[in-house]
């Protein structure tokens, strides 16, 4: 990581067009976490984040809620659980949060568009190519997969406008050199391989303007443009700083940021074109850019449209913000994809959190209390099996940050729970029960105690950039002020004073199975009333296209049971050289066998109906038909569909021929 002080670290910036869910929090949590360990290593740091607020799938979601796009995101960023109040739940320490529609964001975009343009980086061009609207990109034949969205899988349309380019092309070699001489640039290694392949594939230029997109900045040199998507998205990692506006003066500071942590699927947009972007404004160029995996379930990726998603703030109501932020962090391969279960997750919470940091402190703190009525006394014997854990904890802090520093986060935590599970241990081989028997233990028994003490000062210090309230509650626990919680504070014995007070159970143990049979029933509710809504939707829908029906006057009972229906089987059936209308058919009623000839060859085969049960008007009197060659003994019951074409009626194959219908 650079030497410097000052630490500008930035999560991308999210579409508003949806509340956001669990996948959206993995970056958001994971940037919080290496944002709060830098803090305490005492940088300098600007932990960016915000929302991505223009394009076309935002004017649509507008548009059908009746509200300007303005209005609409507002709504998701700033109202009651949007995007902000879900940063705040999850303790997310930002420094800085940018809306693109912020004027100072404006008027840097509009700045860096017309430099670009000026020294002809930026040129007018026709674009014909493939359209995904929901990813808003444009692709070209090679990039599709199947003739869909290699993205996200999805059906393209081709587009042909007037539009501007940027001359990405041109940047190609320097590219390649820079992802050469700066082996850290793209992170992790496999992430570069592909984005070394996209450029040796013949680098194309980025088409930046769209005509056809009212809901964007304009271009300020023709104004039927706007931007489209990434000039305005990427550029704000620098106007945020105060590039090209007069909102803020960061940007000598802070720029070149440290870190863009992004998902797979936008790191080209931040290793290709951005830092062409830069180049061509001759500006210096991010440290590194770290392209993580997703969070899976069930091996999808979630969305809304698979309506597959995990709302963040209903698994923190159940389980507590730092477990979500623990899971995380923990559980996710950094720089892989992770598949999210409710399982994992209570496994998770039981084993690390519950029986092993819980379990840590709740013993010591109730031993102390027990065996000394609180506070430690002075008098203490050293002993066997200390020193072991005294050098497990203190080679902790070396080796999570050098975790951190390469990104390793859930190695990092890892590292923080070795010490811990070794201090468990340390409970089970000193025996602190057997020791309080004989009074003249006792100094032995103090130091027991005073080093496991330790071991949990010094793990809540590590531990508070992954669980920021869970340490507080640890710190009170320990008797530990607030503010010792720092980095400076990590040596062995640094204190030497404990008075502890019994607190509540940090992560009270979940009763897995009961736990999840709860989670299986909410579901299935969940996905009765989902539904029900979606036949009531669907119902609504059919009466709404509704044609009228033509009816016939009405008939009585006795009417009625003049017309004979029965269920027959049909034994043989064959298309007729004659007509392409009709399928023969023999069929068993019940007493013997008909033929009937029916007017639906264009819909079924003869392999579609032998074997099969159908409904039959019985007593119709017997019609010669084609001129008389065969002889129709009743009609196929079928129903008329909206194409003209017809759907037999077929009936399950036990129920017996010759069964009346009524
Ligand atoms: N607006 C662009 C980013 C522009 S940055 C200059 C965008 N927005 S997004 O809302 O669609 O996604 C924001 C981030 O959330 C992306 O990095 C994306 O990878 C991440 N995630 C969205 N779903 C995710 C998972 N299920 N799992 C992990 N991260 C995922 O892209």
């Amino acid at each position: 990581m650079s030497e410097n002080k000052t630490f500008y670290i930035t999560t991308p910036i999210y579409y508003p067009s949806d509340k956001l869910h669990i996948g959206h929090s993995y970056t958001t949590v994971a940037c919080d976490a290496l944002a709060r360990f830098k803090r305490m290593q005492g940088h300098d740091v600007m932990f960016l984040t915000g929302t991505d607020e223009h394009g076309q799938k935002i004017q649509d979601k507008a548009t059908a809620k009746g509200v300007t796009p303005k209005q609409y995101v507002d709504e998701i960023v700033e109202g009651q659980g949007g995007v902000k109040d879900l940063w705040k739940l999850l303790d997310i320490s930002y420094d800085r949060f940018i809306r693109t529609t912020d004027d100072y964001h404006v008027e840097s975009c509009q700045k860096i568009f017309q430099t670009l343009y000026d020294q002809g980086d930026i040129y007018k061009s026709v674009y014909k190519g493939h359209y995904c609207k929901p990813c808003e990109s444009f692709w070209t034949d090679s990039q599709l997969v199947e003739g869909k969205c290699p993205d996200c899988g999805r059906e393209v349309y081709d587009a042909e406008e007037e539009a501007y380019f940027f001359k990405t092309s041109k940047y190609a070699d320097r590219l390649l050199k820079l992802y050469q001489e700066n082996p850290q640039f793209i992170q992790p290694e496999t992430r570069k391989n592909e984005m070394i392949a996209f450029i040796n594939q013949g680098l194309q230029d980025t088409c930046v303007s769209r005509t056809t997109v009212p809901w964007g900045i304009p271009v300020p040199f023709d104004t039927k443009h706007t931007m489209y998507v990434w000039v305005d998205a990427l550029s704000n990692y620098i106007s945020a700083l105060g590039y090209g506006n007069n909102a803020y003066n960061d940007y000598d500071k802070f720029w070149p940021a440290n870190i863009h942590m992004v998902g797979k699927e936008i790191l080209r947009f931040h290793t290709i074109l951005w830092p062409a972007m830069l180049m061509a404004l001759d500006l210096p160029l991010p440290d590194r850019v770290f392209g993580h995996g997703w969070l899976l379930l069930d091996g999808g990726k979630m969305s809304k449209s698979k309506g597959n998603v995990v709302d963040p703030v209903v698994l923190c109501d159940r389980y507590s913000v730092d477990a979500i932020r623990y899971f995380l962090l923990r559980e996710i391969p950094f720089g892989n994809d992770g598949i999210f279960s409710n399982e994992a997750l209570i496994n998770r919470i039981n084993s690390d959190l519950a029986n092993d940091l819980g379990n840590l402190l709740s013993r010591t703190v109730a031993m102390i209390e027990k065996y000394f009525g609180g506070t430690l006394p002075a008098e203490r014997t050293a002993g066997e099996f200390d020193q072991d854990l005294i050098d497990t904890v203190c080679a902790m802090p070396a080796k999570v940050t050098e975790c951190m520093d390469n990104l390793l986060i859930p190695q990092a935590t890892q590292e923080i729970f070795k010490a811990i599970q070794r201090a468990n241990k340390y409970i089970d081989e000193t025996a602190p029960w057997a020791l309080a028997k004989d009074e003249a233990n006792k100094p032995r028994l103090a130091m027991v105690l005073y080093n496991l003490c330790e071991s949990l000062r010094m793990a809540a210090i590590l531990l508070t950039p992954f669980l920021p309230s869970t340490t507080v509650k640890m710190a009170e626990q320990l008797g530990l002020p607030q503010d010792s919680l720092r980095f400076d504070a990590l040596t062995f014995g640094a204190k030497t004073e404990y008075t502890v007070q019994k607190g509540e159970a940090l992560f009270p143990r979940i009763d897995a199975a009961k736990e999840l049979a709860e989670l299986a029933a909410e579901q299935e509710a969940k996905a009765k009333a989902a539904q029900a809504e979606a036949e009531k939707q669907a119902a609504a829908a059919m009466a709404q296209d509704a044609e009228p029906i033509e009816h016939l006057p009405e008939i009585t009972i006795d009417d009625f049971c003049k017309v004979e229906l029965r269920v027959a089987k049909v034994l043989t059936c064959e298309t007729l050289k004659e007509s392409k209308k009709l399928l023969k058919m023999t069929l068993f009623d019940g007493e013997r066998e008909r033929t009937i000839l029916s007017g639906i060859a264009k819909w079924y085969k003869p392999e579609d109906m032998i074997g099969r049960n159908v409904g039959i008007v019985a007593n119709l009197a017997p019609r010669p038909m084609m001129k008389g060659k065969y002889v129709s003994e009743g009609m196929v019951m079928a129903a008329d569909m909206p194409d003209g074409g017809a759907s037999v009626l077929f009936f399950p194959d036990d129920v017996k021929p010759g069964s009346g219908i009524h």
